[in-house]
């Protein structure tokens, strides 16, 4: 047995300091004290918080986006977010057009058992990039293999559903009781106001917030919503990034309309649009923040803390899906052609959320909501819970001891994450996960991976 011994312990009644005993897997004891037997190994971890293991749920992890692949497989990618106190991840396999759902989770199960291993357990939600007459048919399956949430989009061309069919898509999930995740952005309004900025000779990473304005964010969380409420779903807006957004949540929440979660993530929470100004040596490190939704103005990042703070914001998830600038993000530079639409999107962050939030939300937010927003509600909106999420007798033995006093910086040079970049350079970290445990064992400490890689995957 293991025991973690005087640290503070976060769990679902409250805060309490006491130890904790690992043991099989599971955790076994909760206690003011627990007396060691001979060979159980004591860890003194006073001073240190004690989470139930933080669960990414939004990872695009060896991924084929449409324009390329992420940098980031499961390997390298459950490694660095275990490092970062991260034990489950969420990934989004996704059924491309011309593929079922049966296969598209057959190859993410094959991708994710490719490598050396995985460090951070992973379960799957599932995208589905079209709707036939045997679709529903799929999404039963899909449940009954442990996939209990879906995805749509509302923008990219060769991912979106129409209304109709985003609609069919929600009555299934209300009759197999799952949680249709939406990416929120008005596709049509994207597609022409591309073509506009690119036809004002608007070319690098700039352009590319000009094209995706806050309003057609909000556009498509509204008709998502009021599409919820007519089929009775419950729906999870993913990577919320505007203030219009979230007063279409409050909207569709005063009207008293129920299963409605909202997730943003660390990028819209700390970072604003200025950042594709960055320019750089080459002019071009705009490209890193290329993702979307785009980073938005500081209005919105004010908003967006603040929907935190209330209560209104049930999750916080990464969207990492990373790329590397060299290679990868630099297809859009102007000698190959000069067209940010072309940048592929997405943004690393997987190994780097919990310091990001922890440290920016000192002071406002405490242990238990940390834990609220990055373990336990996940949990609890996919199907986690009550296995995961929670310090409990019997619960999983993933647990993140996290010491406050730790005070690092995040840097490219240093990161476990397969890419050449973080969005946080420089960045002065308040709290490391000093000790990460996956299934009991050991995988990483002070930042460091162990070399363990109990990962597994996670029906829900
Ligand atoms: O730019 C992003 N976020 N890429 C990942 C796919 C998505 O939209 O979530
Ligand atoms: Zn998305
Ligand atoms: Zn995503």
């Amino acid at each position: 047995m293991r025991i973690l011994a005087g640290g503070t312990l976060v769990t679902p009644e409250g805060l309490r300091r006491g130890d904790l005993a690992l043991d099989g897997g599971r955790i076994a004891g909760l206690a003011a004290h627990i007396e060691p037997g001979p060979g159980d190994e004591v860890e003194d971890v006073r001073g240190c918080w004690v989470f139930p293991g933080f669960i990414d749920a939004h990872t695009h992890l060896q991924c084929w986006t449409g324009m390329d692949w992420t940098a980031d497989s499961f390997e390298t990618g459950t490694r660095a977010a275990a490092c970062g106190g991260t034990t489950c991840v969420v990934d989004y396999a996704t059924a491309d057009r011309g593929v079922t759902m049966d296969e598209a989770l057959a190859e993410w199960h094959r991708r994710a058992e490719s490598g050396a291993g995985c460090t951070a357990n992973y379960g799957f939600h599932m995208a589905i990039s079209e709707w036939g007459d045997d679709s529903a048919e799929q999404m039963r399956r899909m449940r009954e293999a442990g996939v209990s949430s879906f995805k749509t989009y509302l923008a990219y061309d060769h991912l979106r559903l129409t209304d109709a069919e985003t609609l069919r898509c929600l009555e299934t999930v209300r009759d197999l009781d799952a949680v249709l995740c939406v990416h929120c952005e008005n596709g049509d309004v994207v597609n022409e106001l591309q073509r506009q900025v690119l036809e004002r000779g608007v070319t690098g990473p700039e352009g590319h917030p000009l094209s995706r304005p806050a309003e057609a964010e909000a556009d498509a969380v509204s008709r998502l919503l009021y599409l919820a409420q007519i089929a009775g779903a419950r729906v999870n807006v993913v990577h919320l990034s505007t203030e219009l957004g979230l007063l279409a949540v409050r909207a569709a929440r005063a009207r008293g309309q129920r299963g409605v979660f909202v997730e943003t993530c660390p990028q819209y929470l700390t970072l604003d649009e200025t950042r594709y100004l960055e320019g750089g040596e080459d002019g071009f490190a705009g490209a890193k923040y290329v993702m979307s939704p785009p980073l938005r103005a500081a209005s919105d990042v004010r908003a967006l803390r603040g929907a935190v703070l209330s209560g209104e914001v049930d999750s916080i998830a990464t969207d990492h899906c990373s790329f590397n600038l060299a290679g990868q993000k630099e297809r859009g530079k102007p000698e190959l052609g000069g067209d940010f639409t072309k940048i592929p999107n997405g943004g690393p962050g997987i190994e780097h959320r919990p310091a990001v939030v922890a440290t920016t939300f000192a002071g406002e937010l405490g242990p238990r909501e940390l834990c609220r927003l990055m373990s336990e509600g996940p949990a609890r909106v996919f199907g986690l819970w009550p296995e995961r999420g929670r310090l409990a007798v019997g619960a999983a033995a993933d647990v993140c001891v996290w010491d406050p006093s730790a005070r690092w910086v995040i840097s490219a040079a240093t990161q476990h994450q397969n890419v050449d970049y973080t969005p946080w350079e420089g960045f002065e970290a308040h709290g490391r996960a000093h000790l990460v445990y996956v299934g009991g064992e050991l995988v990483a400490r002070d930042g460091e991976p162990t070399g363990a890689t109990p990962g597994q995957y996670v029906a829900r």
